[in-house]
């Protein structure tokens, strides 16, 4: 009697945080959908989502003008229309980057999901609607199903769209002039979202619930949308996982320097920024996609290269005219819904990479002001560089020499510098001018599966929370897990858990509205900058306070606000 009656009371919490219609279970036997849009007739397949629900599933689906040709480097062109029914029954490819395959230049294509199509003229079915913005560091990454299947998102009733943006310098590419202001990839994410507010109806959608949720570069792209101009209207929610602009790293006007780089590696003239882009417009795009590793200076490092611009004002409409930091202090951004926060380990794993290779750990001790810039993304050859890295060396390794006994220190500098400082720094930003809920979170789950395993478990156990370890249980990464099934049960109830978490954002702008047996009972209340709350994901769900706060307060110092309220336009 006791287990049913939990039962039924868990039932009725979840029902009640649904006021969506469920999938329709009287969904036609077709296995080829095909939907109308205003652009024209999209077909697409059918999946299972993992509690067996039919997915109607359209991939590859154009979103703007393929940019090549004479578009190349050009901001995204809108289309048209589709010329007769569009085939969106396969993946599309990746946009041009290291070791993918296949990639093309013609990658602007999304995906959308959902299990419930509206029928003829019915116009009833407006789910909330989930845009998902990859990372991958600006250079690699995409929307394809065997990254980012929909079989967990879409057992909870939204509308799941992913998309692929261009990447490295075809879609960075800053040399400062007018012909290629920069921003590229990101003016690509808001034609994604302008597709999603005239089309995602017909896909059952609702335009006016859309939650933008983005990972890493992705979510250092949604707080951007959130200052943006060109973003106004196009979203009504934000989620920033493991990533944010907020960082110490510097946003620069132009980054001609790299795109001088990227001539040469490829064989073209770098005598003027014109040259650099007429050449370049005339090599193979996978030629420069795949230059990418290239880039790289110490190491894998660094491992953010290409970078969204502060552009210059040639009259062109920019994506972004100032420093976030500055615009999120002058409250000039989207006041939406804001969740935001870190796993654990972050890019910690990056330190094994190091301590295990005599090379690189020699460099990092004998020349630590000249790497760890680098690595650790601030500004080079500066006195105030030099100053960080001094500083750095004493807070996180006690200014002793780097060895394999400072593994974890060196593992929670890359944790901080790489990811966690900036999202804190974010949702303290946000909440102090938001006049909407900001939620924090850690994930600190730590399950059978991850992104990194250590090397002296033979790469069998994994080495803490790391980077993209909360992604296992939102999508189905059929490249690299399983699909979680009822014979993974711990796996399943972390599935349970996160959709359910930011399915209810999505609906409600509130991860928990109503405290649950399924969520633990916990009561997430929204982050504010004098409270610090913020959610444990673990084992249990529980709510803790002042995440990390030492070391956040490092590097407060070091990278001082006062420094984006005196440069504000550029
Ligand atoms: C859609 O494209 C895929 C891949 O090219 C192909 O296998 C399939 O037959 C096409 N479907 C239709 C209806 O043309
Ligand atoms: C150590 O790092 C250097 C420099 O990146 C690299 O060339 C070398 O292959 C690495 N050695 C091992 C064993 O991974
Ligand atoms: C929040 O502020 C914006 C303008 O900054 C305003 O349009 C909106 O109505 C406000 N929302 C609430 C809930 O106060
Ligand atoms: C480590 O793993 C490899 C590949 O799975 C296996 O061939 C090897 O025997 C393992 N070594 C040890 C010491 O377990």
């Amino acid at each position: 009697m006791f287990r049913r009656t939990r039962v039924l009371v868990a039932l009725w919490a979840l029902a009640a945080a649904h006021p969506y219609p469920d999938a329709a279970p009287d969904a036609t036997p077709d296995e080829s959908p095909i939907v109308t849009t205003p652009l024209g007739q999209v077909q697409g397949s059918v999946i299972q989502s993992r509690l067996g629900k039919r997915i109607y599933a359209f991939r590859g689906v154009r979103y703007a003008r393929a940019p090549i040709n004479e578009l190349r480097f050009h901001p995204p062109q809108p289309i048209e229309k589709y010329e007769g029914v569009y085939n969106a029954t396969v993946d599309g490819p990746l946009c041009p980057q290291p070791g993918a395959d296949p990639t093309s230049e013609d990658c602007l294509l999304l995906n959308v999901y959902t299990t419930r199509l509206p029928k003829g003229d019915e116009k009833s079915v407006k789910r909330p609607v989930v845009v998902y913005l990859h990372g991958g560091g600006f250079y690699s990454g995409g929307a394809a199903s065997y990254w980012l299947g929909p079989q967990y998102f879409c057992d909870q009733d939204v509308v799941l769209v992913t998309l692929n943006y261009r990447l490295g310098a075809l879609g960075f590419i800053s040399t400062g002039e007018k012909d290629a202001p920069g921003n590229n990839g990101l003016k690509d994410q808001v034609q994604a979202l302008k597709w999603v507010q005239q089309n995602v109806e017909s896909f059952g959608g609702d335009p006016n619930s859309v939650t933008l949720l983005g990972y890493s570069a992705g979510a250092v792209s949604v707080v951007l949308h959130m200052v943006s101009p060109m973003s106004a209207g196009l979203f009504h929610k934000a989620v920033a996982m493991s990533g944010s602009p907020t960082s110490q790293w510097t946003i620069p006007h132009e980054q001609l320097e790299l795109a001088k780089k990227q001539a040469r590696l490829v064989g073209c003239g770098d005598a003027t920024p014109a040259d650099v882009i007429k050449c370049l417009k005339s090599k193979p795009a996978n030629e420069i996609g795949q230059s990418l590793p290239k880039f790289q200076e110490f190491g894998l490092d660094p491992l953010l290269i290409w970078t969204p611009v502060m552009e210059k004002d040639f009259g062109q409409p920019r994506f972004l005219p100032a420093h976030p930091i500055t615009l999120i202090q002058n409250g000039e951004f989207h006041k939406v819904p804001f969740l935001t926060g870190v796993n654990t380990d972050e890019f910690g794993y990056r330190a094994f990479d190091i301590v295990n290779n005599q090379t690189l750990l020699n460099l990092l001790n004998d020349k630590w002001e000249e790497k760890a810039p680098i690595t650790f993304w601030y500004d080079r050859n500066t006195d105030q560089s030099k100053m960080v890295s001094k500083a750095l060396k004493a807070y996180y390794f006690n200014d002793q020499p780097l060895d394999k006994t400072l593994l974890a220190n060196l593992a929670q500098l890359y944790a901080d510098a790489n990811a966690g400082f900036g999202v804190n720094r974010a949702v303290k930003l946000v909440s102090e001018k938001n006049n909407q809920s900001s939620y924090y979170y850690r994930f600190n789950y730590q399950g059978r599966y991850s992104h990194f395993y250590t090397p002296e478990s033979n790469n069998t156990q994994p080495y803490g929370v790391v980077h993209n370890d909360d992604l296992i249980y939102l999508f189905y990464i059929s490249k690299l897990f399983p699909l979680f099934k009822e014979n993974t049960p711990k796996e399943v109830e972390m599935v349970t858990k996160l959709t359910s978490l930011y399915a209810n954002f999505a609906k409600f702008g509130n991860p928990i509205p109503t405290p649950n047996d399924k969520l633990d009972n916990v009561k997430w209340e929204p982050f504010t900058p004098k409270t610090q709350k913020y959610l444990d994901l673990g084992n249990k769900l529980t709510v803790q306070e002042k995440l990390y706060e030492k070391r956040y307060a490092e590097w407060e110092k070091l990278f001082p606000l006062e420094k984006y309220t005196k440069h504000s336009q550029g």
